[in-house]
């Protein structure tokens, strides 16, 4: 069976920039809260009527692909992972199939939130690996600020994300040594509403969208901080863990992990746990914030055009979030 590898990593991030002390004109919180429980200094928002959640992931989608050295028309398949897609329905996937200019390849959203870019990668590597498809684009893409309370009630939750895309090409390759060596994923429902969006548009409710839900503000992401933050600092180490003790490694073999951004407290635990080096650990929350499925793929093009990651290195790609869900990817690059 032959393997997968990322050909390309690609990230689009809208141009404005909003600081925690931005913030702080518009709720009551301050630089000093968000940076001590977060590290988070700034993230992006995206401007209306030039970024959607599809076109910054095309635009992303066209880094990898020109880092890669392929052009849209190699692109077999694409998968779109997103928690803030353009339309209810239909995904955000094909959106990005019409802006490629591309043939009529099939086109997958996937919504497991923050893991949604390892899940995706996972789904690329079943079908490269049975020979269904040679070359996958895989996506994560969000826009966050358009959907978050912005006031004081919602400040909890607010000013942990933003706005971003990142984009990763994966290619067949006949190097059994080489690519994505093994993926897993996890999940448990039971937890599913401690970090949610419950209105509008849930099917149990008649009609499914009313004004009581914009009053009670129940539209807005809500999220039970300490119990995710509990629940992050285990799982992360675990799934990381089982990845790399599926390959016969340890954490000292690791040349890099990327960790889904959620908060730089939760990696800088997950690091200690491990007994990681700052060097074998990649951040980049600080000036984006936690941008759920676009994170893994924004941190992957950064840490390659930084030299952080280099063609040979142990990779390993962490995430945790709303599902609970999370998984990992090992991947030597
Ligand atoms: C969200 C998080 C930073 C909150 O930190 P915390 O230390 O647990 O803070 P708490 O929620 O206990 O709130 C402490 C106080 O700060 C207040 N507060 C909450 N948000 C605030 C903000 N943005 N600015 C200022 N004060 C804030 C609270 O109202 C509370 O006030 P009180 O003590 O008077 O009631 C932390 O729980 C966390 O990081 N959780 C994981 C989140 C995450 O990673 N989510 C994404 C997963 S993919």
């Amino acid at each position: 069976m032959r393997n997968a590898r990322i050909a390309g990593t690609g990230r689009y991030l809208p141009d404005k920039v909003v600081t925690n002390h931005d913030l702080a004109k518009i709720m009551d919180t301050s630089d000093e809260w968000i940076r001590e429980r977060t590290g988070i200094q700034e993230r992006r928002f995206f401007a209306q009527g030039k970024d959607t959640t599809a076109n910054m992931g095309t635009r992303a989608a066209r880094m990898a692909l020109e880092n890669a050295g392929l052009q849209p028309k190699d692109i077999d398949f694409i998968i779109f992972a997103t928690l803030s897609p353009d339309y209810n329905f239909p995904g955000s996937g094909v959106l990005v199939q019409e802006e490629l200019g591309i043939r009529e390849v099939g086109a997958l959203d996937i919504r497991t939130q923050c893991t949604g870019f390892v899940y995706g990668l996972s789904i690329a590597d079943q079908f490269i690996k049975t020979g269904m498809y040679n070359t996958v684009l895989v996506i994560g893409s969000e826009i966050h600020s358009s959907g978050l309370d912005l006031t004081t009630r919602g400040r909890a939750v607010s000013v942990l994300f933003g706005d971003g895309a990142g984009a990763a090409v994966l290619q067949a390759t006949e190097d059994k040594e080489r690519g994505i060596l093994s993926t897993h994923l996890h999940s448990e429902g039971k937890y599913a509403e401690d970090l949610a969006v419950v209105d509008p548009g849930s099917s149990r409710d008649i009609p499914r969208v009313n004004v009581e839900m914009i009053e009670k503000g129940s539209v807005f992401p809500v999220m039970n901080g300490n119990h995710v933050f509990k629940h992050a600092v285990q799982r992360f180490p675990e799934v990381i863990l089982e990845s790399l003790h599926q390959n016969g490694y340890e954490p000292k073999d690791l040349d890099m992990l990327i960790p889904h951004q959620a908060n730089l407290r939760i990696s800088q635990f997950v690091q200690k746990t491990l007994g990681l080096s700052d060097e074998q650990v990649f951040n980049n929350i600080m000036r984006y914030g936690n941008t759920t499925a676009a994170s893994i793929p924004i941190a992957m093009s950064e840490a390659w055009e930084q030299g952080k990651i280099k063609e040979g290195d142990l990779v390993c790609l962490a995430a945790f979030g709303s599902g609970f869900t999370w998984a990992s990817a090992l991947i030597r690059w």
